[in-house]
């Protein structure tokens, strides 16, 4: 087991965007890991450009890495090992079986959105974004996935809530656990996430007004972790780049 490396977490209060707060750090940083843990934001970001709404209650968290810290092969599925890390995260405090993965960067609960990821790059640093729902669940607003929040998952495994800061440390701990282990290869990684997926969802592609109608369901992940999908046709594709509701 590879050595940890002991959290380096800053905290603030509200803030436009824990990114922004992280590029701002990034000159003192010196290559040295580092995080971001907010209280709320008043800019958050989400995938393809969308608000991420940030109360008070959840986690906005930025975690920046080195790239010289992270092996060149598992760089092409750090979004499949943030949400693989957020998920060990949730499972080492909560203990429940019912949490998973949705491709590329999702994690989910019952079916419903438990938070996300977005990943940077700058001066050197990835900046890996991370959203989890811990007490409250924003409306959705874009025909998104219906939201939960790990304290209601927490109350119905009858279990104590827990907080950010728990969550934030047990986020860096994974996180860590996984890009410092050197059996950890590529291919271990897309087998980690596709194990971990829930694949009885109905998923939607994501589309600039909203969501496409057609229902897919996960069926595999390829060696560079992209998805193949069953459509209603009964044809399969496989997609790179897009994100799913
Ligand atoms: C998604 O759309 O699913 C990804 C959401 C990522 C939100 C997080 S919250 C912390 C960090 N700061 C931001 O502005 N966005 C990310």
């Amino acid at each position: 087991m590879p050595v940890g490396v002991a959290p380096n977490i800053h905290h603030v209060g509200d803030v436009d965007s824990t990114m922004e707060v992280a590029r701002a750090m990034l000159v003192d940083a010196k290559g040295a890991p580092f995080a971001v843990l907010a209280e709320s934001q008043s800019k958050g970001r989400g995938t393809g450009g969308r608000v991420w709404t940030s109360p008070k209650g959840n986690l906005y968290f930025t975690l920046c890495i080195p790239e010289t810290s992270i092996r060149a092969e598992i760089v092409p599925v750090l979004p499949l090992i943030t949400g693989l890390a957020c998920r060990e995260a949730i499972m080492s405090i909560v203990s429940g079986t019912n949490f998973y993965v949705k491709w590329p960067n999702d994690i989910v609960h019952s079916g419903k959105k438990l938070g996300g990821s977005i990943v940077e790059s700058e001066g050197g640093y990835l900046l890996v974004g991370i959203g989890i729902n811990v007490e409250v669940a924003p409306p959705v607003t874009d025909n998104g996935r219906d939201p939960t929040t790990v304290n209601y998952a927490a109350e119905t495994l009858g279990q104590p809530k827990i907080t950010t800061l728990q969550l934030a440390e047990a986020v860096w701990k994974q996180y860590f656990k996984i890009i410092l282990d050197t059996t950890a290869s590529r291919k271990a990684v897309v087998e980690n996430f596709e194990a971990a997926m829930d694949k009885s969802l109905i998923l939607h592609r994501r589309t600039p007004t909203g969501r496409d109608p057609e229902p897919l369901r996960a069926v595999r992940l390829n060696e560079w972790g992209h998805l193949t999908v069953l459509k209603s046709d009964g044809t399969e594709e496989t997609l790179v780049a897009e994100y799913l509701f």
